[in-house]
């Protein structure tokens, strides 16, 4: 498979993806049994999760969008930029982040911050994938899809410069 010029290997498929999206569906319906939550999904990677899970839920759950750009390669001060901002009125909600992957935590961090300020009842995290070797549990992710080494990854949502998006499965590059 190839993506703008670059070999990838297919690593978690379709099915693999379906399984677990189910499994982190019923945790959450579970935690938040009686509640109603807000999905704040983080565009543009998390938009195929999001709307997988979403579909999957049975608590009642609202959906809102946030996109945030992360300026790699600026080193230590990791600048955010916000693109599209909260839209939705937050206080006293029940707060469910969802995003494609985490790898540094960076920009999540942020998030967190930007959405903690709008006082909401609860804030919790939900990833599809974790690159731990580089995240090292710098804060609590609630609920993880999988855990997978610092190689690159896309398909489901996931890009590379772009493309490759709109692939069913995820794939891995090719060493
Ligand atoms: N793939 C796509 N986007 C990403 C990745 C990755 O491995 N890590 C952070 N953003
Ligand atoms: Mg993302």
């Amino acid at each position: 498979m190839t993506v703008n010029n670059k070999e990838f290997e297919r690593y978690i498929g379709r099915n693999q993806i379906s399984d677990r999206l189910n499994e982190l569906a019923g945790q959450i319906d579970m935690d938040y049994a009686g509640k109603s939550l807000v999905m704040l999904a983080v565009l543009n990677g998390a938009f195929i999760f999001a709307g997988d899970l979403i579909r999957l839920l049975e608590v009642d759950a609202e959906v809102s969008f946030v996109k945030l750009k992360s300026y790699r390669g600026t080193a230590s001060t990791g600048e955010v930029q916000t693109l599209i901002g909260l839209m939705h009125e937050l206080k006293d909600r029940e707060v469910l982040i969802v995003e494609d992957i985490i790898d540094t935590g960076r920009t999540m961090s942020k998030l967190l911050e930007m959405v903690w300020e709008q006082s909401p009842a609860s804030v919790k995290v939900c990833t599809l994938l974790v690159k731990p070797d580089v995240f090292k549990n710098k804060y609590q992710l609630d609920y993880v899809g999988f855990s997978i080494p610092d190689k690159f990854v896309v398909g489901y949502g996931l890009d590379y410069d772009e493309l490759g998006r709109q692939l069913p499965d995820i794939y891995k590059i090719k060493d």
